[in-house]
């Protein structure tokens, strides 16, 4: 069976060109950003999206993947570290105990998290400031109305209890539309743009049947953004 791992590997060389949302998530995210954190964590940095948008100088950027053809994508740098890690790995993030990081980004990756509660829970105990962009049941959403399959994604509002219990964080959501020529175009893309998720529950001819119903030119997506100013410092204690 194709994982989000092998899909993700596989679509490297399409997906940027294929990141038109994700490209505008980023843009978004960054604008909350304030302060010039000089040590950074990009959970699900993909092929340097998050890197490429800093504007500032660091002293040391550490990108997590686990799709390695991803990584391999990455600007490299003596400042850049690149490590491979599944942030479904319960144990994943044991390994930057005790560093010190300004701030944790993760844009457009964590709305793969199986659990995110615990994934979340994770990244709060690394006690930095968190720029973090996770993609919604809004997402698709006439699309999954059409083929009568239930949401990928988790919707807003429990993402957005999910993120209250850990951080104290400014909430935005996103909502964009991306249009097509053609609903062959628009398939196309989803595939290539890394977010069907492995999915892979639709037959050829299921498939055409929804290409043939969906009734919109567009395609839809709801993003939430979740932005720490700054950790109080009593959150450490
Ligand atoms: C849509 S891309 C976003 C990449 C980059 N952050 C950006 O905004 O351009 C999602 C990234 O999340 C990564 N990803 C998905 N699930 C993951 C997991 N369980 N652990 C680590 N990375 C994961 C994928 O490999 C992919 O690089």
């Amino acid at each position: 069976m194709r994982t989000i791992q092998d899909e993700f590997s596989q679509n490297a060389q399409n997906y940027t060109r294929y990141n038109i949302i994700q490209s505008k998530v980023i843009d978004q995210l960054m604008a909350l950003v304030e302060d010039s954190p000089a040590s950074v964590l990009d959970i699900g940095c993909g092929s340097g999206g998050v890197y490429e948008a800093i504007a500032w100088e660091m002293d040391r950027f550490v990108g997590v993947d686990f799709a390695e053809g991803m990584l391999a994508l990455h600007p490299e740098g003596e400042e850049i570290q690149l490590e491979v890690l599944d942030f479904n790995d319960p144990l994943g993030f044991e390994r930057f105990a005790g560093e010190q990081f300004d701030r944790i980004f993760s844009a457009s990756a964590l709305q793969w998290a199986s659990d995110l509660d615990r994934t979340l829970a994770q990244i709060a105990t690394l006690e930095a400031p968190v720029s973090l962009a996770i993609f919604t049941s809004g997402t698709f959403e006439t699309l999954h109305q059409t083929a009568g399959i239930p949401p990928l994604l988790r919707s807003r509002e429990v993402v957005l209890r999910l993120a209250s219990r850990y951080f104290e964080a400014e909430m935005t959501t996103l909502r964009y539309t991306l249009a097509f020529s053609s609903v062959r175009e628009m398939f196309r893309y989803i595939k290539r743009s890394g977010v069907g998720g492995a999915r892979g529950i639709l037959s050829v001819g299921q498939m055409k049947e929804l290409m043939r119903r969906y009734p919109l030119s567009y395609l839809e997506y709801e993003i939430v953004l979740i932005h720490e100013p700054q950790r109080r410092a009593d959150d450490f204690s």
